[in-house]
């Protein structure tokens, strides 16, 4: 991959997110391995910030890293020197001094990633930033439509929620339409960005979900964002979950076997009955899964040593294999 960092999939090609769909199969088989280590980053240093809060992202970015034999240093903000009024720009230089190659960072600031990536030597990552984008998770969520479904072009795919506060709404937008897909947002017109003028490539809007569930080969439902809200973008709860949420009634309207996905954390009972998270047709466990994948995938082609390929690491002195 002919690049330094991954910031939003604005500036990725069709080509390059194959690229990426085609490192995750071999990172998968990595991972069906006795032992999933593999050699290809020894000797680097990943660093993890993170500037708001997170499970999936930093967990699976933590395994990603170890599991391609790099040393993993987790920096938590509320626990750093940000709390004594450090600048995000002085914290880089000072990971950077201490040694890193790749941070990966998430932070309640859009763009805080592009500042990162124009002070950092090393690569960036961007884990999710504010409102804006959050790269690796629409990776993921093209890896495992792909891996359900075959090629994404072509399939049309559902994202309902509040679109307004969603950096993995945006990132889909360009990923899954870079890819070929057929992508509807859908949600109250309150949590709905203006489109067109952004830059944003063109989907389809509509405010009806079960009209937008008409046909549909996936539905994402996005959490409502409630620490992100300001007044009356949101009429009430109740209303919200008699329109919007995804119940077993409404995913009949989609193609007979269509994808459900969530990114997580999900408020179950709010955008996403807990019938159709845990159903037959949800996948949103393979889309957790599925992030260690990608994440390796990711770090190998940024920063990965191309001439170890995955053999197996060597197993250290004393260890059965
Ligand atoms: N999807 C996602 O970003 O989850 P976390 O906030 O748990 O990382």
């Amino acid at each position: 991959m002919n690049r330094r960092h991954v910031l939003d999939l604005d500036d990725f090609t069709a080509d390059e997110i194959e690229l990426v769909m085609q490192t995750t199969d071999a990172m998968k088989e990595v991972l069906a391995r006795p032992i999933r280590r593999v050699p290809p980053l020894r000797g680097k240093t990943i660093v993890t910030l993170f500037y708001e809060n997170s499970t999936r992202t930093r967990v699976s970015f933590e395994l990603a890293a170890k599991n391609l034999s790099a040393d993993v240093v987790n920096i938590t903000a509320s626990a750093s020197s940000v709390t004594k009024g450090e600048s995000l720009v002085d914290t880089i230089r000072t990971i950077q001094a201490l040694g890193a190659d790749v941070i990966v960072i998430r932070h309640s600031q859009a763009g805080a990633p592009y500042v990162v990536a124009q002070h950092l030597r090393g690569s960036v990552i961007n884990a999710g930033d504010g409102w804006h984008a959050h790269p690796t998770q629409s990776l993921l969520d093209l890896y495992t439509i792909r891996e359900r479904l075959g090629p994404v072009a072509g399939k049309s795919v559902v994202i309902v929620g509040d679109i307004l506060h969603s950096r993995v709404a945006r990132s889909n937008v360009w990923g899954m339409t870079r890819a070929g897909a057929r992508v509807t947002l859908c949600g109250p017109a309150t949590l709905m960005p203006p489109l067109g003028g952004d830059g944003l490539p063109p989907v389809t809007v509509d405010y009806d979900l079960d009209r937008a569930l008409e046909g549909a080969d996936v539905v994402m439902a996005l959490r409502i964002q409630r620490e992100r809200q300001t007044g009356g973008m949101l009429p009430s709860l109740r209303e919200y979950v008699e329109r919007y949420q995804l119940t077993p009634a409404r995913l009949r309207r989609a193609r007979p076997g269509a994808l459900v996905m969530h990114p997580g954390p999900m408020n179950e009972g709010v955008e996403i009955s807990p019938e159709v998270a845990y159903g037959a047709q949800s996948v949103i466990e393979d889309q957790v899964a599925n992030g260690v994948a990608v994440r390796m995938a990711l770090l190998y082609l940024l920063v990965g040593e191309r001439t170890t390929e995955l053999a197996a690491a060597p197993a250290p002195v004393g260890a059965r294999r």
